[in-house]
């Protein structure tokens, strides 16, 4: 199987790539070289995540003239933040995750939510209750933003995240450049099928974020399941001699999905890129979709810890 999907576009990318959403300051530098060093293409960035001057200084390393890695052979992604949402806001929000990253094109960059917040430094503005300010800037105007990012060529190519089917059709509607890939939270207790299947139906690739149902999510609760403790994937591994990780990891592959799994321990970073040397058989890949909860881990609505608490937006996208 490929190691890589082709976009719309007619540009591949890495089937799977490094996450660095939570990598802390001090770790994520670390993380980065080790991926690269152990054969890693990809690396999946966002303004919102704060650290991606030090994964600029790991890519300063290992990717440019003279280093070992040609600065096309490595796919960089980055996310435009619900604070700059506003068109004139765009290109300069683009420009410092360049800086930032020490780069004069992403491979891909995405909005990052649907939602747009209020504009301004403060990453989730707040009102004095703790609800968060928003603006009515539409996403269509937004994107019509982020093309012009493609003209310029300050971008290869753009995309969505965390936009549900009728976001996305909407974009399509008014697009321009096309958006080649939707990142969405997905892993076998939230399987995305229904989305999965209409991305497809429209060439629209999807990536996974928190492909492993990230456990080191900050408002994890001793009482919330854990996917990578799963008993039922513990027997599958052991069947296959491979890890709970790995198992996850050739299931989004397999479905042709993306994944983005976030490690700063260089022997897991190893480990989860070692995924296309065995195949599910198509009865473990039925059985690990049904392990399917409809269960959200990013934006949790339970006991009302929501991230998110007033999730009410016309805009929110995890409402239908
Ligand atoms: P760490 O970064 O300490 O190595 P997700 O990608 O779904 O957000 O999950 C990230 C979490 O999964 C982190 O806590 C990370 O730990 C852990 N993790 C990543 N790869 C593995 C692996 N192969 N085995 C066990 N845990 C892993």
């Amino acid at each position: 199987m490929s190691t890589f999907i082709t976009l719309s576009t007619g540009r591949r990318m890495p089937m799977v790539g490094l996450g660095t959403w939570k990598s802390a300051p001090g770790e994520v530098k670390r993380a980065v070289l080790a991926a690269l060093d152990c054969g890693y293409k990809h690396i999946d960035c966002a303004a919102a995540y704060g650290n991606e001057q030090e994964v600029g200084e790991a890519l300063a390393l290992r990717v440019s003239p003279g280093k070992v890695l040609r600065r096309e052979e490595v796919f960089v992604t980055s996310k435009l933040w619900n604070t700059k949402h506003d068109p004139e806001d765009v290109e300069e929000a683009c420009r410092t995750s360049l800086a930032h990253l020490g780069l004069s094109y992403l491979d891909l960059y995405l909005m990052h939510w649907p939602m747009a917040f209020q504009r301004g430094k403060e990453l989730m503005p707040r009102r004095e209750d703790g609800s968060i300010c928003y603006s009515d800037t539409h996403y269509r105007d937004t994107w019509a933003a982020m093309e012009s990012l493609v003209d310029k060529g300050l971008v290869r190519a753009i995309g969505l995240s965390n936009f549900n089917a009728r976001q996305t059709d909407d974009i399509f509607s008014i697009a321009r450049h096309k958006p080649v890939v939707n990142q969405v939270e997905c892993h076998p207790y939230l399987s995305q099928v229904d989305l999965l299947s209409h991305c497809r139906s429209v060439s629209l690739c999807v990536t996974a974020y928190s492909p492993l149902g990230s456990g080191d999510r900050p408002w994890a609760s001793p009482d919330e399941p854990s996917l990578l403790q799963d008993p039922q994937l513990g027997a599958i591994a052991q069947r296959y001699q491979k890890t709970a990780a790995q198992i996850i990891l050739r299931w989004h592959v397999q479905r042709g999905i993306v994944c983005i799994p976030k490690s700063v321990t260089p022997s897991r970073i190893q480990q989860n890129l070692q995924v296309f040397d065995f195949s599910l058989s198509e009865d473990d890949m039925r059985l690990i979709t049904s392990f399917n909860r409809n269960e959200r881990f990013i934006v949790p609505a339970r006991d009302g810890k929501r991230v998110w608490r007033d999730a009410e937006h016309p805009h929110f996208p995890f409402h239908d």
